[in-house]
């Protein structure tokens, strides 16, 4: 029996939940976007595991490109981790479906709460658009996530190692599930998220995948020393170095690692992010996410 460990990371909560899961299963550890671009992505592994930051209730735009590409599912047990800031929404039940469209199934799925990376409303500036900014979590809150993470670990390695399954850990406020029925992602939250963005223009991409069109917002000052770090950190090679500077792609997952990892704070989402204080996971180093993106 073997067991094979897929991940994708912004700040590098979903690489230490996945490290940590792949060690106490004992299975390899590959990261989605060194194998996402090959024509499938196949393994001899009869335990699966694919863990990813929840975005927007729902699944990154990658996940749903990489879990299209696996094959030979049919037989396996496959499990999922999310991990969320706030809540695990229905993102586990998109997983659960992307993969039944593949021939298999979700086994079991689980989330973990983590620092929230991303994106939040300040309601101090009164231009609503512009008053998005980071959220600031106390290194005493953190630490909490982390310790209640170690225990949380110890039921998931009893359920992998007798294959538990059914059980899948969503938490779908009835507000959540009423935007889903009304296809709400669609319609009004594919328009604020794309004018919070200050995207012009009109796009007939779903939801999740105009999340790509979401670095429009991305800018950098003249504290800007031309590292490279943005561009070499990017999961999906979105950042050219165009004279010394960053320049964004179109082809973003959101995933804000670059913003999050320049070592001189100047990358910046519009202007909200100014004050904000970067985040990333104290286990990871820079070094393991410059890996992420090499090829397998
Ligand atoms: C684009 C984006 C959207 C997000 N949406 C949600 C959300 O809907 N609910 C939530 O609880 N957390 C949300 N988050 C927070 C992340 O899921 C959370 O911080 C996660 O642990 C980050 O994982 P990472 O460090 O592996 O990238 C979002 C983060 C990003 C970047
Ligand atoms: S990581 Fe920051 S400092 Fe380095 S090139 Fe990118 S924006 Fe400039
Ligand atoms: S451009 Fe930035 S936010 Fe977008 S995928 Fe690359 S690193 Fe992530």
């Amino acid at each position: 029996m073997s067991g094979i460990v897929y991940y994708f990371t912004g700040t590098g909560n979903s690489l230490a939940i996945a490290r940590d899961i792949a060690e106490t299963i004992n299975a390899e550890l590959i990261s989605i976007s060194s194998v996402v671009e090959n024509e499938t992505v196949k393994t001899d592994a009869d335990m699966i595991g694919i863990i990813f930051p929840v975005y927007h209730q729902g699944i990154p735009y990658i996940i749903k490109r990489f879990v299209n590409k696996m094959v030979n599912l049919d037989k396996k047990y496959v499990f999922g981790v999310c991990t969320y800031g706030d809540s695990p929404g229905i993102s586990l039940e998109y997983l659960d479906k992307a993969i039944k469209s593949k021939g298999g199934r979700l086994s079991a799925g689980y989330g973990v709460r983590m620092p929230y990376n991303y994106l939040t409303p300040s309601f101090v500036i009164k231009d609503f658009f512009n008053s998005f900014g980071l959220r600031e979590i106390t290194i005493e809150k953190q630490q909490k996530m982390f310790n209640d993470w170690d225990k949380k670990l110890e039921g998931i390695k009893e359920d992998l190692q007798s294959r538990k399954i059914g059980k899948l850990e969503t938490q779908a406020k009835i507000i959540e599930k009423l935007v889903d029925f009304l296809n709400l992602r669609e319609t009004l939250q594919k328009t604020v998220w794309l004018k919070i963005a200050r995207f012009e223009g009109y796009t007939n991409l779903s939801f999740v995948e105009s999340l790509q069109l979401m670095d429009s917002a991305f800018n950098c000052d003249e504290r800007c020393n031309g590292c490279g770090i943005c561009s070499k950190i990017c999961p999906v090679k979105n950042i050219k170095m165009v004279e010394g500077r960053p320049l964004w792609q179109h082809h973003c997952e959101q995933c804000f690692a670059c913003l999050q990892w320049c070592p001189k704070e100047t990358v910046q989402f519009r202007n909200g992010t100014m004050c904000g204080k970067r985040y990333h996971h104290p286990k990871v180093k820079l070094s393991d996410m410059l890996s992420q993106g090499e090829c397998s």
